[in-house]
């Protein structure tokens, strides 16, 4: 659980007008950034608006769920109603990057002990990019019940593999031992299977000659893999990564290949990725889309250039991994990842 307590911010009479006329706009990303805001100010003043807004059913769940958790981190624990519709949203099949969202809320309040228990039941089914993030909420959790029900959820997941087995131990290994010890196989078969990746590349490359480039269309829209949240083909997906819509036409079936197994292994040009360290302990990855005087634009896998006050970094610096996570290949069948090779090989 990270805790996050809210930067005391003087709010100055004159805002109050201004805030108001933001929580009123009809543009979503105005709402949403006020909201962000808000969360991080110590004032009642608006709750009534922002609980106007979390009743308010026309609204995205996403703007309502923040309005939630605006209120409610001045009250301790996120609340029932907040808690719910979170779970709604990332159990939807939102490919948009508002489940990640989603995973980020939960992940940076204030959730009681039952709470963090009642989690468990979304690692199962959480994508590759929900899954990394929502592991935070366990980082304060000792109970042995809580990480014996992680651990079987990890268990029966789709999306371990993109998890660092090293990190995962670590992280198991805080809770009493009889947890890792049930852990341990599976923590084992991660780390023997990111050895053998080399093995898993050349065997699959010999195998890319039948493939169903039809398929690896619908497993590209089917949102499997996530690779939808990051590339955009066509007219689909998001440009957090490169465009793939001609992607055959300067890669081979084997380069492909290597970028899902082993991405960052050579940056693509243009995306090289950053490691911000900020003063309240957080670390952030992604590419700086832009910057002012005072802030840095740093876009993630929401796709959203999220701002970041340059008072607030501690360091900055070229990060060593890329936001493609490694062990997507994993999250689908052999025969999935094959088609959707195939698919992309023929893309020109
Ligand atoms: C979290 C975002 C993210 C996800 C999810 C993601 N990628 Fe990527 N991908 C990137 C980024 C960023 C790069 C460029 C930097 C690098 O090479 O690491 C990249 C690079 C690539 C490249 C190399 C492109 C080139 O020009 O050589 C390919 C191919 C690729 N991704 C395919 C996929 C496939 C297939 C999936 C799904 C299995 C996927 N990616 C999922 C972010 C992502």
């Amino acid at each position: 659980m990270i805790s996050q307590s809210p930067t005391l911010v003087p709010l100055h009479v004159s805002w109050k007008e201004a805030i108001l006329a933001a929580i009123r706009s009809p543009q979503p990303e105005i709402v949403s950034g006020v909201l962000t805001a808000l969360s991080k100010i110590e004032s009642s003043d608006f709750d009534s608006h922002l609980r106007a807004i979390a009743d308010d059913r026309t609204r995205p769940s996403l703007i309502r769920i923040k309005a939630l958790a605006a209120v409610s981190h001045k009250k301790g624990p996120l609340s029932k109603k907040a808690f719910v519709l979170l779970k709604q949203l990332l159990s939807s099949g939102n490919l948009e990057g508002g489940r990640i969202e989603a995973a980020t809320i939960l992940a940076g309040i204030d959730l009681s002990e039952d709470q963090v228990l009642e989690t468990v039941s979304l690692i199962q089914d959480a994508g590759p990019l929900e899954l990394p993030i929502l592991l935070n909420i366990f980082e304060g959790s000792r109970g042995t019940d809580t990480g014996l029900a992680l651990v079987e959820a990890l268990e029966r997941s789709g999306s371990a593999n993109v998890l660092l087995p090293a990190e995962l131990k670590r992280m198991l290994l805080r809770y009493p031992l009889e947890v890792y010890k049930k852990a341990e196989p599976f923590v084992e078969s991660l780390l023997e299977r990111e050895g053998q990746r080399e093995k898993r590349l050349a065997e699959l490359e010999s195998e890319l000659e039948a493939t169903e480039v039809s398929n690896g269309k619908a497993v590209f829209l089917s949102g499997k893999g996530a690779c939808i949240t990051c590339h955009k083909i066509g007219a689909d997906g998001r440009e957090v990564g490169p465009e793939l819509s001609t992607i055959g036409s300067i890669r081979t079936g084997r380069d492909l290949l290597e970028s899902i197994l082993f991405p960052g292994l050579t940056l693509a040009r243009d995306y090289e990725p950053y490691e911000i360290q900020t003063h309240d302990g957080q670390t952030l990855l992604g590419d700086i889309q832009r910057e002012t005087a005072d802030t840095v634009f740093l876009l993630d896998a929401t796709a959203m250039a999220k701002p970041i006050a340059r008072s607030s970094i501690k360091t900055i610096q070229p990060g060593s991994v890329s936001l493609m996570p490694a062990g997507l290949d994993m999250t689908m069948t052999k025969k999935e990842l094959l088609d959707l090779v195939g698919y992309l090989d023929g893309l020109e």
